[in-house]
């Protein structure tokens, strides 16, 4: 019987923490299942096709450098319902989560809880290679809105889209004080 897993998250955007937790995780189950999954409880700033397209752009790119090549990482995304109903589908018994801090503990065990509850799905957690402790979506897209450099955290795709971003933003931004002047 072959494992499925799921790296479950709402990746806006992929980090570098992220594709850490991706590339052990693809080393410890025969199938990995990477899910873009709408958080209700967030805003999101990066459409969901455009994120599943960073991290398997990214995932490709570890591919070739790690001993084994990622060939056995999915990443696509989910809309349809609960996280569960998706595991439900494929086959996938757990999920596996990155954790740096307690903030991240007190967060994910009420979900890993529910999840078990609801389906039987079993969550471990990782903790989080040192380089990449503190990085967490939310700061990449606060310093980079900032005009901060986010290129040590994340994918090189990912940074040069965040900087495009905020270029625009800018711009439209002078064009409007310019046609209220
Ligand atoms: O990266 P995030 O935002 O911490 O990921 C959270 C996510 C998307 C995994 C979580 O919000 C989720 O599982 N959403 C799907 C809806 C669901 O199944 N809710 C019940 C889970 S307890």
């Amino acid at each position: 019987m072959s494992t499925i897993a799921v790296v479950p998250g709402s990746f806006d955007p992929v980090t570098l923490g992220h594709l850490d937790v991706i590339v052990r995780a693809a080393g410890l189950f025969d199938e990995l299942h990477v899910l873009v999954v709408h958080n209700p409880g967030k805003s999101a700033l990066i459409p969901v096709e455009q994120r599943v397209d960073f991290i398997r752009e990214a995932v490709d790119a570890a591919g070739v450098d790690e001993v084994s090549p990622l060939e056995n990482v999915l990443v696509t995304s989910w809309s349809e319902g609960l996280l569960v109903d998706y595991c439900t589908r494929v086959g996938a018994k757990v999920l596996v989560k990155g954790i740096r801090s307690q903030v991240d503990v007190a967060y994910e065990t009420p979900m890993a809880i529910m999840n078990r509850s609801l389906a039987g799905v079993e969550t471990i957690f990782l903790l989080p290679d040192p380089a990449h402790a503190l990085v967490s979506s939310s700061l990449v897209r606060q310093v980079a809105s900032l005009g901060g450099d986010v290129d040590p955290y994340v994918p090189r795709a990912v940074a040069d889209y965040l900087r495009a971003s905020r270029d625009d933003q800018a711009g439209a931004s002078s064009a409007s004080k310019n046609e209220t002047r």
